[in-house]
């Protein structure tokens, strides 16, 4: 009796003393989710709450959960600029999951557990992986407006994603804060650099999930720095809204990631080809010098950016006259030369009243610029001197930016690139805008309402090229719009590419373009590059030379310098065996465009990145159940099947050890089979088993290597992607090491510019290959689709071989092959009407 006595009257004094503490915190704004006080099961979810706090999980899909966390019983607007409506509003019916000490639910994937005391959270699929929970004895706790949620970290899981960050890829034992910052001589070390990307991806033995933390403001991440065995994250305002999911596959992760904030499109082909950049070409005379200058190297180009300098005073959107006199005949004779043009226009329009400045005085008559608390617009410095800022948020001022294009489309500009959009401001400490500026928020989904720097500023520069993007759609909806934006969120993968900012001209910025892009692909960027041969700073020739051979392979190939730098162009600053090697670099991805191009279809179906860490790709390829893609690593792959592994230091003599999956694999540029049995006798069932090469450095040849089973297509060499291919459609054949083992490939082609690929103006073969007791057997789908292709035959080259075929033939008849020794491989020619076909050579 006594005993009973006291546990009540415990409880009595333990409810008495939480609901004071409770209304006492609530006053200084203070909140804490440490125990439930009431729950209630929802069709697609729960609802729980903590004295006046609220949490509410709810199922999108049977793998994606949304939790929203609030210091009050409201839970706020329910909106999102990073999330896609459709994604948002979905809801899948759940199962409740009571017990005397837990509430939560399960769906036919996860399981949601929220113990009632204290209140902890862990989210499992079905097998019990744990793949969320809260960290023991840190509750979120809201402090004014700021909030923080943390998590356990078991010692071997890994994180990935987070955007442009600089540093390692693992963002293990590393912190980071969102606030898009223009980072001119950005290192390692810096952050916040340009972009907000509030998404990582967990990596645990395999088993992946995504986090996406949907806040706008200044938003933090901590991975064991804090807690050795927690990682947490927070923002100073906002919602705590953020979402959960399982994988368990990475790639299906960033496939999810896709469906919850959209997939790049499929860029222009031309955007794929070489970019050459500088800030700036000028006057006219030497962008001319530049253009011919490449034709007359024969190095392949497609693109030419001009920088800030084309403009009156810097000003968006005028063309300096004295600086470029015949600025539409220069436009149309590039393109003669076939190359397209891509000019900058910031967003910072001169603050111009009265001059005739047609952006400043339509923007003003329109109301579109953004205002300072007491109402007056607001002015700020940057390269015109003083000047305006189009109000992104209300879709009204982004409709009109668009207009701002329509000249420049009718004068022939292929792309728009909006720089400095993070916004960057001169001579503020702050780099940016105060935090009172005011943005009207005029947009479907959102309440009409005026919202701080605070809120908007990590979304202004998505919302930027957001209106760039849409208002070209409308000025020419038939042609894929090009544009690269330097600032931008979650979800801005929708309307731009974008690249790492202003690195420098050093060995250590060219190994951290590794990381950097591969970080960023995973967040849904998949069209990234850097600036090849770095921003800051004059590169070694050598270095340049290291660079283009990389960045061949990297999603975006562009040259961009700084104006103080040494020309930076291919035939700059190298001997002439540089120069060789660096256009051999730029010819190579011409050849490989019908594989590159395929890759960048993939990733708009599929939100795939184009460049992939090894860990996407062969996610149980460590024998420690780690990712593969160590911390010394400097490799990536470009999509499935190639495999680039530079050292992490070029510039050494010294050995490295590169982690190769053992599923077999080819040297790309002699096509030896490579690794510890030291190549095939020949084409047979030998396995080939290899863990680890040992590299060493050779400025000459960037190592890259073929997944064995792998089908590439390639095309004969052409200057720019304005040039139709003459001869055939090579398909470099890979066999796989064990007979039975997997061999494919595919080839997506249509016009490159136009949407008519939705009406199925588009081919779509797919390929696959056999080895067998007597040799190998290439098979060739009919053609889908309506594109006609510009080859009438198939180069067929299998790799591996050691000696001549015996014999090679299709359903037509016998067919003459070549054995090339120093490339290892036999070659047939064979005719493509696109009804398929099948190939067999014997050895
Ligand atoms: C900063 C950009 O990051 C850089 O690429 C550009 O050249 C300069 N602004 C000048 O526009």
């Amino acid at each position: 009796m006594y005993k009973r006595f006291v546990i009540f009257a415990f409880l009595i004094f333990a409810a008495i003393t939480l609901t004071t503490s409770a209304k006492a915190a609530e006053k200084n704004g203070f909140a804490r989710l440490d125990h439930v006080t009431a729950s209630k099961a929802l069709p697609n979810g729960i609802e729980v709450r903590s004295g006046e706090a609220t949490l509410v999980v709810t199922a999108l899909r049977e793998d994606v959960l949304r939790v929203r966390i609030s210091a009050t019983s409201e839970l706020g607007e329910d909106a999102s600029w990073a999330v896609l409506d459709e994604a948002r509003k979905s809801q899948v019916a759940v199962k409740a999951a009571n017990s005397e000490d837990a509430v939560g639910f399960t769906t036919a994937k996860l399981r949601v557990t929220i113990k009632r005391n204290p209140l902890e959270m862990t989210i499992t699929d079905l097998d019990g992986h744990v793949i969320s929970a809260d960290l023991p004895g840190r509750p979120v706790e809201f402090h004014a407006g700021e909030f923080r949620a943390y998590k356990t970290s078991p010692p071997d899981e890994h994180y990935f994603g987070l955007g442009d960050k600089p540093g390692p890829l693992d963002r293990r034992n590393e912190a980071f804060s969102d606030w898009n910052t223009d980072a001119f001589g950005w290192q390692e070390t810096t952050d916040p650099i340009y972009k907000s990307i509030p998404f990582f991806i967990t990596f645990n033995k395999g088993v992946s999930a995504g986090v996406f933390l949907d806040n706008t403001w200044r938003a933090s991440f901590d991975f064991n720095k804090e807690y050795r065995d927690g990682y947490s994250f927070g923002s100073v305002g906002g919602a705590l809204d953020y979402y959960v999911f399982l994988g368990p596959e990475p790639k299906q992760v960033v496939e999810t990631w896709a469906w919850l904030t959209g997939k790049t499109p499929l860029p222009p082909m031309w955007s794929l080809g070489f970019q050459q950049s500088r800030y700036s070409y000028y006057p006219e005379a030497e962008a001319r010098r530049i253009a011919s200058r490449l034709r007359a190297e024969r190095i392949p180009v497609d693109v030419m950016y001009f920088d800030i300098d084309y403009q009156v005073h810097n000003r968006p959107f005028t063309v300096d006259a004295e600086r470029f006199p015949h600025f539409d005949q220069l436009i149309s004779d590039l393109k003669a030369q076939n190359i397209r043009t891509v000019l900058i226009t910031d967003l910072h329009l001169a603050y111009l009243p009265n001059a005739g400045y047609k952006p400043y005085d339509e923007g003003a008559a329109g109301d579109h610029f953004i205002k300072n608390a007491d109402g007056s617009t607001y002015v700020g410095v940057v390269w015109p001197g003083k000047a305006v800022f189009p109000d992104f948020t209300d879709k009204s001022a982004r409709d009109w930016w668009g207009t701002l294009y329509k000249d420049f489309v009718s004068r022939g500009i292929a792309g728009f690139w909006n720089d400095m959009n993070e916004p960057a401001i001169f001579e503020v400490a702050s780099k940016t805008m105060p935090d009172d500026v005011q943005h009207r928020i005029n947009e479907p989904g959102f309440a009409k309402r005026v919202a701080n720097q605070l809120e908007i500023h990590n979304v202004y520069g998505m919302e930027n090229s957001r209106g760039t993007y849409e208002g070209l759609l409308k000025i020419s909806p038939d042609t894929r719009p090009f544009v690269l934006t330097r600032a931008s969120y979650a979800g801005g993968q929708r309307y731009a590419a974008t690249w790492s900012g202003d690195n420098s001209a050093t060995w250590n910025h060219l190994r951290q373009t590794t990381p950097q892009l591969i970080n960023l692909g995973l967040s849904g960027f998949a069209m990234t590059g850097a600036d090849v041969g770095g921003f800051a700073r004059s590169p070694q020739p050598a270095l340049l030379t290291r660079w283009l051979q990389v960045a061949a392979f990297h999603p975006i190939d562009r040259d961009h310098s700084a104006n103080d730098t040494f020309q930076q162009e291919p035939w700059e600053n190298g001997t002439q065996h540089d120069v060789a090697l660096r256009r051999e670099a730029i010819e190579e991805r011409y050849r490989l465009l019908p594989y590159i191009y395929t890759v960048a279809e993939e990733m708009s179906r599929t939100g795939l990145p184009m460049m992939r860490p090894l860990f996407l790709e062969f996610p149980r390829g460590a024998a420690d159940g780690g990712p593969l893609d160590g911390t010394d690593s400097n490799s990536f792959m470009l999509g499935d099947k190639l495999l680039i592994a530079d050292s992490p230091y070029p510039d050494t003599p010294d050995t490295y050890a590169v982690a190769l999956p053992s599923v077999g694999w080819y040297d790309y540029w002699t096509g030896a089979t490579v690794g510890a049995s030291g190549g095939r006798k020949a084409i047979d069932n030998t396995i080939v088993k290899q863990e680890e090469v040992k590299i060493t450095p050779n400025p000459d040849v960037l190592p890259v290597y073929v997944k064995a089973g792998s089908i590439v297509p390639e095309q004969p060499l052409i200057q720019s992607t304005m040039e139709k291919p003459v001869g055939p459609l090579t398909l470099r054949v890979y066999p796989p090491v064990k007979a039975g083992g997997e061999c494919s490939g595919s080839l997506y082609l249509d016009d490159g510019v136009s949407f008519a690929f939705q009406k199925g103006e588009y081919l779509r073969v797919s390929f696959t290959c056999s080895v067998g007791a007597d040799g190998v057997t290439v098979k060739v789908s009919p053609r889908e689709g309506k594109f006609a292709p510009w080859w009438s035959e198939f180069a067929v080259e299998i790799y591996g071989a050691m000696g001549e075929a015996k014999s090679a033939q299709t359903a037509k008849g016998a067919l003459q092959t070549s054995f090339d020794s120093e490339h290892h491989r036999t070659r047939a020619v064979v005719a493509d009407d696109g009804s398929g076909m099948e190939l067999k050579v014997n050895y």
